[in-house]
Formats: structure tokens, C-alpha cells, sequence
């Protein structure tokens, strides 16, 4: 049978597929070491699970309005105005069942069919198929460690065709943990407002931040550029709230309506439970942020160190979210454990087969050279699985 030729093209996630080997050769009672996580290892708080389960005891398990309770919407607009200076109305913001929903009701309401929507690459594994679920064209702007994996203006500006429709940042970074500053930021926000492009601002990873860095989010540049842009963000990341499923957008009225429109039809409104879990963290204690900073930089700081030391291996610093990218390139063309290195895929798979510790191939982020780690997992395991790697590496 003839089946849609959009769906057939779409690619599965490969982070989660990692991660779902990873958990499954556990479960086997293999004793993997999983870097592949992209959600942190510590517990949802306690306060925020008392809010869903007062929910449920409370009979609010009904349907919602479609784009959010109103209670939620007001609290993520005091958000915006306290962390990012930022004035949004509750019709301006859609909650949708995580980030990705968000993300992919966002591509789906600004594009046309062959519109380009221009990604820096190492990207987030998503974006490519998210825009080809749009209809849409990714078109891949390469960055290197030396740029600091970031791209500029003048290289955005190289891209533009005709057919630009939006560009998508992404500060901090999954996979780099790089941070653009305001000056980066302004000068990207210059050409968009210039060309009339849209900018999808991936925020979700604003608060897992280190070394002094400051989140700035595009929007709060100048009026204009606020105007053209769609902030993505979450409660995933910065709660420990992975499961519960809650993202959102900040627009315009008029994205932020047809955003509505359409999840009316698709979900119906997110989990009833979840918004009001989501209204607690978001407006409760934000104790859980700096129980996590902390625990991420003393991890991260010991992964950056071990990965330099060993021979073959090497990494920059990451400033925020919690990956880092190993650059592999040493090794590509050579043999570890018998088997060939031709590229990311090869050397994952190595480590996932001989010493049973799982990362995420750099292939599937737009960069054969690197491969991810997640330090959303306990120190013991970072250095049991690091030693593992330099053990495998030294024979
Ligand atoms: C860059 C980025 N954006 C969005 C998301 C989606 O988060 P959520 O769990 O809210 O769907 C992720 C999750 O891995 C991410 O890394």
C-alpha cells in the first residue's frame, strides 16, 4: 500500500532511541553506562507533585480551554516579564504538551510547502524533521569549535534565498551548550528584522547555565524583533519534569491563534494534571535550579578535564544545558577494539558493544566528528563510564 511519502521520510529520534537501547540492556541486567539522557537525573520536587495530585483529588481532570488553563498562561507571562523583561498577554502563549509540541505547532503555523528555515548545525536531532513535517525545507548553517559552535550574521546572510522563512536559535545549545551573548543575538535580530524572517527561539535550557553566563532571549533585543519571534520553552529541563509534558510558546497574538486552532484539533488541550504541576513550578519555589546547577558544573567540570587527558579524545567547554560534545576526529580512519572508526555511528556503537557505555553518535546532530554526552547522570557513572572509554581507548 501506498503509504505518505512526508511520513516515510521523517527519521526517528536518535537520541531517544539510544537512550531506550540503553535502558533496555539494563533492564537486561547489562551494566550500561547511559550518556545518552536528555532529561535530568533528579526527581520532579515534591511541592509540584502535591499541586497534580491535589489536581486529581480536586476532579480537575476534565478538558481544558485548548491552548492552556488561564492560571498557567498568566503565571508563564510573569515569567517572561521577570526572567526575560519581556510583556506577553495570555493570549499571546500556547501551552502544548512539551517543548516539542510547541516546536512543531510553531513550524507548522508559520510555514508553507517549500519555505527554508535555516538550522546551525551541530543541531538538536528535531529540528531537520520537525520542519520536513511542515513541509518546509531545513537548510544547515555548519559551525565549528573554533567559532565557539556558533553562527553569525554574515554566515545567516550567505544562506537567505527567496524562500528563507525563519531562522532557529537555540541558547544554550543541545548538543554544544554554547550561549550566544546580546551582541550575537543583535546582530542576527538586525538581519531578521531587515529580511522579514521569523525567529524560533528554543529557550528551554535558559536556566541550566554556568560560569557567570546570562540568558538573553532574542525577543527582548528591540519591539521589532519581538514581533517576529516564537520563544519555545518548557517545564521539562528546569523542573525535572520530563514526563509531565508541558512546553510553551510566546508570539504573537495572531501565530499564537492558529497555534490554538490547530492543537484544538490534534490534542484537544494538554494533561489537566500536568498544567497544574506546571503552575506550581513555574510560581513555587525554584529551590530544584540550583540544586541542579551546582551538581551539573561539578559533573561537567570532571567530564571536560577526563576527556582532555585522554589521548584521541577532546572537548570545549560547554557553558550550559548539560551535554558535552567529544570530538572524535583523532580516531576517524583508525581501529578501536578490531572494528574501524568511519565515523560517529562506528565509534558509538564500539563503546555501546565492548564496554557497554551508550552516547549519542554526533551523525545525527549534523557533525560525524563529535559524539554527545549527557552529565544529567551521577558523577560515579560519568567516571566509571569516562574510565571505560580511556581503558577501551588505551588498548
Ligand atoms: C533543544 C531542545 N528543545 C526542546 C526539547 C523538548 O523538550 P520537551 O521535553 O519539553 O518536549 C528538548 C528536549 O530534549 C531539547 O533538547
Amino acid at each position: 500500500m501506498n503509504l505518505s511519502k512526508k511520513g516515510l521520510s521523517i527519521s526517528p529520534s536518535s537520541t531517544l532511541a539510544i537512550d531506550a537501547k540503553a535502558k533496555k540492556m539494563k533492564a537486561e541486567g547489562l551494566d550500561v553506562i547511559g550518556f545518552g539522557a536528555g532529561e535530568p537525573d533528579f526527581d520532579t520536587p515534591e511541592h509540584i507533585k502535591k499541586a497534580a495530585i491535589a489536581a486529581i483529588e480536586g476532579g480537575f481532570t476534565k478538558y481544558t480551554p485548548a491552548s492552556g488553563i488561564l492560571d498557567l498562561k498568566k503565571a508563564i507571562c510573569d515569567k517572561f516579564k521577570q526572567d526575560n523583561g519581556l510583556d506577553y498577554t495570555p493570549a499571546q502563549i500556547v501551552v502544548s504538551n512539551g517543548a516539542k509540541h510547541s516546536l512543531v505547532n510553531t513550524f507548522q503555523a508559520i510555514c508553507n510547502p517549500g519555505d527554508e528555515v535555516i538550522i546551525p548545525a551541530p543541531y538538536w536531532v528535531s529540528y531537520p524533521e520537525m520542519v520536513k513535517m511542515a513541509d518546509a525545507v531545513p537548510v544547515f548553517v555548519p559551525t565549528t569549535e573554533e567559532s565557539g559552535f556558533k553562527f553569525t550574521a554574515e554566515q545567516i546572510k550567505a544562506a537567505l534565498t527567496p524562500k528563507t522563512k525563519a531562522i532557529i536559535i537555540n541558547s544554550p545549545s543541545n548538543p554544544t551548550g554554547m550561549i550566544y551573548s546580546q551582541a550575537e543575538l543583535a546582530e542576527i535580530a538586525d538581519l531578521a528584522v531587515a529580511h522579514g524572517l521569523f525567529i524560533v527561539s528554543d529557550e528551554i535550557y535558559e536556566k541550566l547555565i554556568y560560569d557567570g553566563y546570562k540568558h538573553v532571549s532574542i525577543a527582548s533585543i528591540n519591539d521589532k524583533i519581538k514581533q517576529q519571534t516564537i520563544i519555545v520553552n518548557g517545564v521539562s529541563k528546569t523542573y525535572a519534569m520530563t514526563g509531565w509534558r508541558i512546553g510553551y510558546t510566546a508570539s504573537s497574538p495572531e501565530i499564537a491563534k492558529i497555534m490554538s486552532n490547530m492543537q484544538s484539533h490534534a490534542t484537544s488541550n494538554p494533561n489537566s494534571i500536568a498544567q497544574k504541576a506546571a503552575l506550581a513550578a513555574i510560581s513555587g519555589d525554584q529551590g530544584i535550579v540550583a540544586t541542579m546547577v551546582a551538581a551539573f558544573i561539578e559533573r561537567r567540570n570532571y567530564m571536560v578535564k577526563k576527556i582532555n587527558s585522554i589521548p584521541g579524545l577532546s572537548c570545549v567547554t560547554p557553558n550550559g544545558a548539560f551535554y558535552v560534545m567529544m570530538n572524535i576526529s583523532q580516531l576517524i580512519g583508525s581501529e578501536v577494539a578490531g572494528r574501524k572508526i568511519n565515523g560517529s555511528d562506528d565509534f558509538a556503537d564500539v563503546l555501546l558493544e565492548k564496554v557497554q557505555v551508550a552516547l549519542v553518535p554526533g551523525s545525527g546532530f549534523g557533525i560525524d566528528s563529535h559524539v554527545r554526552l549527557s552529565y544529567a547522570t551521577s558523577l560515579e557513572n560519568i567516571t566509571k563510564g569516562l574510565e571505560r572509554i580511556e581503558a577501551l581507548l588505551k588498548k
